[in-house]
């Protein structure tokens, strides 16, 4: 003890070969306590289920297998109370767990440790987390999906504009719109079901970096904590965050999408446009202008993928120069992932309420899908059809009409059947059916189409395959 006259202050976990406790600064850097904490359930899971396999090899005694195990739930119930006091200079959730375990029930908590590290203890927990959230996601997904599908099947034969360079391209319904949101909500669902059957392996038992000479049993652990099998190399074990990354991938990719019907909301909702109203439940008021309904939620919503993308960009950056195995550097990887799984999370949920409640102006609807010479594509096609023309005649003559009905200052059925037959004497009566928004829609029946008897296939689809 006299020639370390400040024992006392290191740290009681690790403090055997160190004279002096952690200067501030540094136990501020170092500490992750104050967001780790976050971990507390997986971490006691995983610490359970450690002690039951130490008994059940042998390596610990039934008895003192047994005291951890209930003192883990003591452990448990205090954080979950609010009982449990954080200690920064335990540093993180492990220690702090560990040595609450050892206050309550003494020397059996010791001997807990037995066979791991926190370089494997951290990577477990953190996996369970990750895969909980991937749950999560998986289904807030589902319910995203559904009000989706809900407006798609109210709106299957609703005709709207269809964009492309958001100018007005051919007529479309709404049930269409809606469905194309389904299907890329289907591939980001079915992203977060990969990654988590990748990242579902156990790497508990990989201790410290190079596996334990205790006679653990890994197949145990994995699976009494739910995964297939446990991981098969140590020194990546302890080292991989690839989960993460895919976790923040899928959530980056999908927050993109709902961004994108974010902003579809916003210029929707905007006086100008008008295709839909969202209701009061997610929208506010300007403090000045009493007219105005601002899509907060929406806008917020689209700024979240920076979030995300952030925290993606950030682990990438973390983890890229890191030599094998473990760093500290690591530790950075925890904020980032809970701040992009929240954000996720609230959007999805912030999503689904908002499509949900939309009400389509279908009448404004209508009117905006006729409008812009939405029909000129129908038009080339019946040249096409009714008279031989090549395609690109037939467009060559149809441009030459939408110029005539701009110059007039009508849309393309208004036209006189003689005014086209100046353009092209062969256009007879029977081309004024397809100049119609309502036959332009019927007319896309191809398999992916507009069309609404497509789009309630799909729905139908989509209905048996959400259950
Ligand atoms: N708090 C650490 C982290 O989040 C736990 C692992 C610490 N391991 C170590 N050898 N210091 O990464």
């Amino acid at each position: 003890m006299s020639e370390r006259p400040d024992s006392q202050a290191a740290n009681q976990m690790w403090g055997g070969r160190f004279a002096a406790g952690p200067d501030a600064i540094m136990q501020a850097i170092n500490a992750s306590i104050g967001f780790d904490q976050r971990l507390y359930t997986q971490d006691i899971a995983g610490s359970r289920a450690h002690a039951a396999m130490l008994a059940a090899t042998g390596i610990l005694s039934d008895s003192d297998a047994s005291a951890i195990g209930e003192g883990l739930l003591t452990v448990l119930s205090e954080i979950e109370t609010g009982q449990f006091q954080f200690r920064v200079e335990l540093e993180d959730i492990h220690l702090n767990v560990e040595s609450r375990l050892t206050e309550i029930i003494g020397e059996p908590g010791k001997r807990l440790h037995t066979g791991r590290s926190r370089n494997d203890q951290v990577a477990v927990d953190f996996r369970l987390w990750v895969r909980d959230q991937c749950d999560q996601a998986i289904a807030g997904i589902t319910g995203l999906m559904r009000a989706f599908l809900a407006q798609a099947e109210a709106g299957a034969d609703w005709v709207m504009p269809g964009f492309t360079h958001l100018q007005t391209a051919q007529p479309v319904t709404w049930g269409h719109h809606m469905m194309a949101y389904v299907e890329m909500l289907a591939r980001d669902q079915s992203r977060f079901q990969d990654a988590r059957k990748r990242m579902n392996e156990c790497p508990l038992g990989a201790a410290a970096l190079a596996g334990t000479s205790f006679p653990i049993d890994r197949e145990m652990t994995a699976r009494a904590l739910g995964f297939d099998r446990p991981t098969a190399n140590s020194l990546d074990s302890v080292s991989d965050r690839d989960f993460a990354l895919e976790f923040l991938a899928a959530s980056s990719i999908c927050a993109m999408h709902l961004s994108r019907f974010a902003e579809e909301l916003v210029i929707w909702s905007s006086a100008q446009f008008r295709f839909v109203r969202l209701s009061d439940r997610w929208t506010t008021g300007s403090s000045i202008m009493p007219q105005k309904k601002n899509p907060d939620a929406a806008e917020l919503l689209r700024a979240k993928l920076g979030r995300i993308l952030g925290a993606t960009v950030a682990l990438f950056t973390i983890m890229k120069g890191l030599p094998l195995t473990y760093s500290k550097d690591m530790q950075e990887d925890k904020e980032q992932v809970f701040d992009a799984a929240d954000s996720l999370m609230l959007g999805l949920a912030a999503m689904t309420g908002m499509v949900g409640d939309m009400t389509a102006n279908r009448d404004v609807l209508a009117a905006a899908a006729s409008a812009g010479f939405s029909t000129a594509t129908d038009l080339a096609d019946w040249l096409v059809r009714a008279l031989d023309l090549p395609f690109r005649e037939a467009h060559h003559v149809t441009g030459t009409l939408v110029a005539m009905a701009e110059r007039k200052g009508c849309d393309l059925p208004d036209l006189t059947l003689s005014d086209m037959q100046s353009v092209h004497p062969g256009i007879n009566d029977a081309v004024f059916a397809v100049l119609g928004v309502e036959n332009s829609i019927r007319s896309r029946m191809s398999y992916g189409g507009t069309a609404p008897d497509r789009v309630r296939e799909q729905v139908a689809r989509w209905k048996v395959a959400l259950g």
